[in-house]
This record gives C-alpha cells, structure tokens and sequence, in this order.
C-alpha cells in the first residue's frame, strides 16, 4: 500500500487544514479545486494554462486532451507512463515543461491545497498505473474524415488554438495560428506541412527545439484521429 502515495503526504498533519481567503478559511481540497484551473497556480508571467487546459477530472472522460483523467491519479501505481515514479514530480515536471514555473515546493501551501484535491478525487487507492506510448519516429499519417477531425480539433486544440486560419478565440498570442505557421516553416525548412504537424502534435517540441505545446501520447490520440485532424485542416 506503499506505493504512489509517496509525495506531499510528508505533512498528514497539515493535510486537511483549512487555508484562509478573501471568504475566510476555506477546506484546502476546495482551495485545491479551484487552483485546478486557475493558470496562476503557475507562479510565471508567461503561463496561461491551468492543469485543467490539458487534464480532465471526470473518470474515463472519454474526449481528447493530451494528458490523462487525473481522477484516481493520487494512487495510481505509475505516472508518466513509469517515468515519473512519484505523483510530486509528476506534477512537477509538468508545472515547470508546460506552466512555466518551479519545482512543487511539499512545503508551499499551493502544492499542499492541490494535493488534497487530488486525494479527494482519488476513491481508489491503489490504482493501476496507465500506459503511455510517445510515438518515436514521426511519419506521415493517411488522412482520415474531416468531420471527426473538426471533433478532435474542438476538443484537443481549440482550447489553446482557436479557430484554425484565423486563431479566433485562442488562449494566448503565445499559441501560433494553425495551419498557417507549418505552411510558413514548411517553405523555410523543406519538410511537408503534414509531417510538421504531426511532429508537433506527437512531440510537442519542434523537431527538438522546445516550447510549450504538450505532446499527444497514442492513448491520447490515434493515428486514425491524427489523420482526420490533417484532413479537417486541410494539409
Ligand atoms: C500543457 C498541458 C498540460 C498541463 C497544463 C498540465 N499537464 Fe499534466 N500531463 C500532461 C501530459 C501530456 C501528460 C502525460 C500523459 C499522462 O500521463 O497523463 C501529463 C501527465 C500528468 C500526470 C501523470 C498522470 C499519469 O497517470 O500518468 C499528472 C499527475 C499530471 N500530469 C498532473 C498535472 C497537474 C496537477 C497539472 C497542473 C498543475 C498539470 N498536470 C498540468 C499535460 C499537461
Ligand atoms: C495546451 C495548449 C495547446 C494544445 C492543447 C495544443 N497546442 Fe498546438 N501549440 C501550442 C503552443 C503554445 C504552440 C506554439 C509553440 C510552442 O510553444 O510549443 C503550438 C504550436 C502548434 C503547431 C506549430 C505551428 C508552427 O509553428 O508550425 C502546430 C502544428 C500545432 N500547435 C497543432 C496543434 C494541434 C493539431 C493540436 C490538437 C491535437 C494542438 N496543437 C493542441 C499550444 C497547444
């Protein structure tokens, strides 16, 4: 019953405290909650996401985000697919790759309030750990069906991207309007433009140079919904 429970639970003393707010003390699971999708949980200027950009909390949700349901996470076995053995470097990495801010501090009350939220939305303890596959060499991919890639653009990038051509609707000027930044770099660099989105969407750093753009894993998104997203945008 060791496992995975590793973490902020270095303080069960401080764990159900409450912290206080403009309302007055609040339970720090609800503080939690409400950080969940707050983009300053992230102590960067620069971040605009929340965990809740990439990461649903409804058990087996079943639409497209790069990261997993974090329903059941507290315990589960894994995370990262094993690469990140403890659920405070989980989050870590993905506060500092993708949020732009620090390591979480077990100490800092922020990390602390998320925590408990991550408990309580955890009822089973322990659960399996979740595979993750990040595919290695990027190749093109047939295009699928237009209309379920406009499915899959609505629930896996829109909420970053807006619109694709125009960007209406993005979340930040940081995210570059889609297709129209690939067809740029395809004609500076001599890739296709398929190839570039597909190395984008399945790495998230672009061809090894960096950003912020999470990767979609194959349990996040199929090669058939890859190919109906090339389809819908039309590369
Ligand atoms: C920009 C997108 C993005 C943001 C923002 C983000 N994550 Fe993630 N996260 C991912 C991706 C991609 C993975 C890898 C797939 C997976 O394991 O869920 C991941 C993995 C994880 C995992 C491991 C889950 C598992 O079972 O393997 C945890 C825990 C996690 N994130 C927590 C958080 C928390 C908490 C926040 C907010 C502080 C957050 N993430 C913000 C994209 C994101
Ligand atoms: C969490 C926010 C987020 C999500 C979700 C997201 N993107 Fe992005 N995307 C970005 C950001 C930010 C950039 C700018 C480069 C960077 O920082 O990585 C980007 C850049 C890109 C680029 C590169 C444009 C260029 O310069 O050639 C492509 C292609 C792309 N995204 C496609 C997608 C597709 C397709 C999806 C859905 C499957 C998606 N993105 C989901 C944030 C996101």
């Amino acid at each position: 019953m060791r496992v995975g429970i590793a973490p902020f639970a270095l303080l069960p003393a401080l764990a159900l405290s409450a912290c206080t707010t403009d309302e007055g003390p609040i339970a720090a699971s609800e503080l939690g909650r409400r950080l969940f999708s707050d983009s300053g949980f992230s102590d960067s200027d620069f971040n605009s996401f929340s965990c809740a950009t990439c990461h649903s909390t409804e058990p087996g949700d079943p639409a497209v985000r790069p990261g997993y349901s974090l329903a059941n996470v507290a315990f589960r076995e894994s995370l990262w697919g094993g690469f990140e053995p403890r659920l405070i470097d989980a989050v870590s990495f993905c506060n500092v790759f993708f949020m732009r801010g620090d390591e979480i501090d077990p100490a800092d009350e922020k990390g602390r309030a998320l925590y408990e939220y991550l408990v309580a939305i955890s009822p089973e303890r322990p659960s399996p750990g979740l595979p993750l596959t990040v595919i290695a060499n990027i190749t093109s991919v047939p295009p699928g069906d237009a209309a379920r890639g406009e499915e899959v653009w609505n629930q896996g990038c829109r909420g970053c991207h807006g619109e694709p051509h125009t960007g209406k609707g993005r979340l930040t000027d940081r995210v570059e309007i889609v297709p129209e930044a690939s067809e740029e770099y395809s004609e500076e660099i001599g890739v296709s433009v398929d190839l570039i989105v597909v190395e984008k969407v399945r790495h998230g750093q672009f061809f090894g140079v960096g950003g912020i753009m999470p990767p979609f894993p194959l349990e996040a998104l199929s090669d058939e919904d890859l190919g109906a997203l090339l389809a819908y945008l039309g590369v």
